[in-house]
């Protein structure tokens, strides 16, 4: 159970403690943040409010411990990782239960948040292990006029405190998938987690703290964003931020100084079918795509734009999927979920409300009790609809209806997004040319968008995000190149 058993020193007189400096402490401000179970909607946890003044102190903690853990050998800093994924993945159970509890993930989805977060950081470990042993050997004579006296030998060194900063929605998966990068890429590591979501991540960091990682090299945060935000994104400590979340990203980069920023920051992902696809492959994919954790993911299918002459049909064999979706609690392990707050779910009922009063074809009657909002899916959507261009983040999915493959590639490029995409059709060779004219960072062919396997390359373009991720990406990123020239005193030829 959640804050018992090894989690017990996590947890003090109702309110979860922060981790720093290798322990877990109350904070001197004496204030907790609430978080609220979507479902019940009523005070599920409280953790700490962490002062200005403790985050100074978690990050000269994390400058003085980097020092050391830059010097640690590798194969150590992976066999640490390996133990701390073990130790996750043992304690899949309780950390499952605060991510049903905090965000309402499906019971069995929550599990597989963190099995998947622990393959993700022992991937990471062996990964970590093959590329940052391996440097580059370049000689002088290949540029011109230059003789073979000059042998440039470079390696990747790490960047020093990495601020990770994850959402709501994989508040585990997605504090991994940055925490381990940077680990064994020789950094230390300072976690922001999500205020709804926040004690999934404190129970995850425990994990790392039972593996026996250095006092100070890795530290979780919480608190308010108006405290405490700003601060931690701006602070000179930090040499590199890895975020992903909503617009927030946005201004993070505005104020982040000159350090690397790794950023992923929403979708407008568009499916795009020809009239040639599998139908009911392009159905299992929109429900799949569209609806799985509530439509609450980043790839989620946002917009589908379908070729008219196919669409009556796609839209029968999504809506009979639809009405077999069960709605309900996460204890249940249901489908459809509560969406995370009741801003949220506000929000989804203005693109809905707007969507009907500019005449949407409404597949389902629109259903809200509290934060649970029944599965939506809009026919006959006009890019004058806002549900056409923003992101619900919720089980509203809309249809508009196209007349060429060029008028779907064009609505797809005018949004302001550019996470994935997918297209549908048996023609392999318009597949690769939709997926090439698609301004997106990955774009799925006859299958719905997803961020996994995680060692694929994962990036946004225009608003979706600086950089790209993926275990190889993620290492690469936290590491700089240095170099080492050595100068002969006269040209050396090999064999010469
Ligand atoms: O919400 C954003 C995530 O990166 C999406 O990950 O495709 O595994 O659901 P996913």
């Amino acid at each position: 159970m959640a804050g018992t058993g090894v989690f017990a020193e996590i947890f003090h007189e109702e309110v979860y403690k922060y981790y720093a400096d290798g322990e877990w402490r109350k904070s001197t401000s004496g204030k907790s943040v609430s978080i609220i179970n979507p479902t019940t909607r009523k005070v599920q946890f409280k953790v700490q409010a962490c002062t200005q003044e403790e985050v100074n102190k978690v990050m000269e903690a994390a400058k003085v411990a980097q020092k050391a853990w830059a010097r640690t050998p590798l194969w150590k800093r992976a066999e640490l990782l390996h133990k701390a994924a073990a130790i996750l993945k043992e304690h899949k159970a309780p950390i499952a239960e605060c991510l049903v509890k905090e965000i309402a993930k499906p019971a069995k989805d929550a599990v597989t948040e963190v099995v998947r977060s622990g393959d993700l950081v022992s991937y990471t470990a062996e990964e970590g292990v093959r590329i940052l042993g391996e440097g580059k050997l370049l000689v002088s004579d290949s540029f011109p006029g230059n003789e073979r006296n000059k042998y440039c030998l470079s390696s990747k060194v790490p960047l020093g405190v990495v601020l990770a900063i994850p959402p709501f929605n994989y508040p585990v998966n997605l504090a991994v998938s940055k925490i381990a990068p940077a680990l064994i890429a020789g950094n230390a590591l300072v976690l922001k987690p999500p205020t709804q979501g926040a004690v999934a991540a404190l129970h995850m960091m425990h994990c790392f703290h039972l593996a026996g990682f250095p006092k100070g090299l890795i530290s979780c945060i919480t608190g308010k964003g108006s405290e405490i935000g700003d601060f931690l994104t701006m602070h000179p400590g930090v040499n590199c931020i890895s975020f992903t979340g909503g617009d927030t990203g946005i201004a993070i980069s505005k104020k982040a100084g000159m350090i690397p920023l790794q950023m992923e920051l929403g979708g407008k992902d568009a499916c795009i079918v020809l009239e040639d696809a599998d139908l009911d492959l392009v159905a299992a994919n929109i429900v799949k795509g569209g609806f799985s954790y509530s439509g609450q993911r980043c790839t989620a299918v946002k917009v589908v734009l379908i070729m008219d002459s196919v669409a009556d049909e796609v839209v029968e064999k999504v809506k009979s999927k639809v009405a077999k979706l069960t709605v309900g609690p996460p204890e249940d392990d249901c489908d459809i979920t509560p969406v995370v707050t009741e801003s949220s779910a506000n929000f989804i009922e203005g693109l809905v409300m707007d969507a009907k009063e500019k005449g949407a074809t409404f597949c389902q009657e629109y259903r809200r009790e509290g934060n649970l909002i029944w599965p939506l899916l809009l026919d006959h959507v006009r890019p004058d609809m806002r549900i056409a261009w923003e992101e619900p983040f919720g089980p509203v999915l809309p249809v508009i209806r196209i007349l060429s493959v060029e008028e779907g590639i064009h609505h797809c490029n005018a949004s302001n997004f550019g996470l994935q995409g997918c297209v549908f059709t048996r023609d392999i060779n318009k597949a690769i040319m939709i997926s090439d004219a698609m301004e997106s960072g990955t774009i799925q062919i006859n299958s719905a968008p997803a961020r996994g396997p995680d060692h694929f390359p994962f990036q946004g373009l225009k608003d979706s995000g600086i950089g790209s991720q993926g275990i190889t990406n993620s290492i690469n990123m936290m590491v700089k190149v240095k170099s080492i020239v050595i100068n002969l005193p006269a040209p050396s030829y090999s064999m010469g």
